[in-house]
């Protein structure tokens, strides 16, 4: 049985004393309305670890002021079960009260947000390493499990964890899509019937780039319009963002060596979406 823990202080206690007993611990952070993606890295954090924990915290230092803090999908009795169906150990559940009684400084990730979603979105980078800090801290894990498809996040974490020296393994999890390729996101909720068939677009324009690159292309520019290209054809959306960047150094590439991901953005009527692939140049 999942057990639910809203206080710092009682999941601190409970790691603490799990440890001390030799016990390893896995851990997924979400912001709840879990879908298979979260699943997926929770299975793997359950079967790599003697304990495993969930924290759901829709964290409000990483919306941007017209972002949709309020709107964001919440869902805690269904989140709550599907733990319990996974036989995840412990659901980390805080308010903001008590993971922010007063926000004193804040954490500065600059350069590496400097570009794609942390260009898009001013901030959103600081308040996920500020809250992903506070959750290491608070539950300790022993190994934590991030989403490659938000590539950059998981850049930043691992950035983060070798900086503040959290004494921790990350790893990173391949997407996971629902039949038709969309990425599953909790967003995904957001759009319309006409959307959310066209949305399928995002993953076949990062195919057809990966097509192109598997013939020899080594061009950022070329696959960028590959994509770009792709996704004017078949979807209404607006093209917020399609890029080529360095992985995980994150900096802009024009001929491409070594590893790179084609990061992509994409705004329906109340919904952003994004998705990437990586490429490795062997
Ligand atoms: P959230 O969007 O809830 O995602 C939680 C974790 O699930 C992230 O590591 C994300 O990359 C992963 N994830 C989401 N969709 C996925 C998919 N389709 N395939 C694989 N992994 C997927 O990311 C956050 O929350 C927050 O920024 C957080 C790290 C919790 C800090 O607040």
């Amino acid at each position: 049985m999942t057990k639910r823990i809203t206080t710092i202080k009682e999941m601190q206690e409970i790691t603490t004393t799990l440890k001390l007993k030799g016990n390893t611990i896995g851990f997924v952070p979400t912001m709840g309305a879990l879908h298979d993606g979260h699943l997926t890295l929770l299975r793997r954090a359950k079967s790599e670890n003697d304990i495993s924990v969930a924290s759901v915290f829709v964290n409000p230092l990483q919306f941007g002021p017209d972002e949709d803090y309020e709107d964001y999908p919440r869902q805690i009795e269904i989140d709550e079960q599907l733990l319990i169906d996974n036989g995840i150990d412990y659901l980390f559940y805080p308010s903001a009260e008590e993971m922010y009684p007063t926000v004193p400084m804040t954490i500065h990730v600059g350069e590496m947000a400097s570009v794609l979603e942390g260009a898009k979105r001013p901030g959103h980078f600081d308040g996920v390493v500020m809250v992903v800090n506070k959750l290491f801290n608070i539950v300790q894990p022993d190994r934590a499990y991030f989403g490659k498809k938000d590539a950059q996040q998981l850049a930043i974490i691992e950035a983060m964890v070798k900086l503040f020296n959290h004494n921790l393994e990350v790893i990173g999890i391949d997407i996971v899509r629902e039949n038709d390729g969309l990425a599953k996101s909790s967003r995904n909720v957001y759009l319309t019937e006409d959307e959310r068939l066209e949305a399928v677009a995002l993953f076949e324009s990062l195919k057809e780039a990966n097509k192109a690159f598997q013939n020899g292309e080594r061009n950022a520019e070329k696959l960028q319009s590959i994509v770009i290209n792709y996704l004017i054809e078949h979807t209404k959306g607006k093209i917020d963002e399609v890029a080529v960047y360095a992985y995980p150094e994150l900096k802009p590439v024009d001929t491409i060596t070594g590893q790179v991901f084609i990061s992509i953005a994409v705004k329906y009527s109340k919904a952003r979406l994004i998705d990437n692939i990586i490429l490795k140049d062997e």
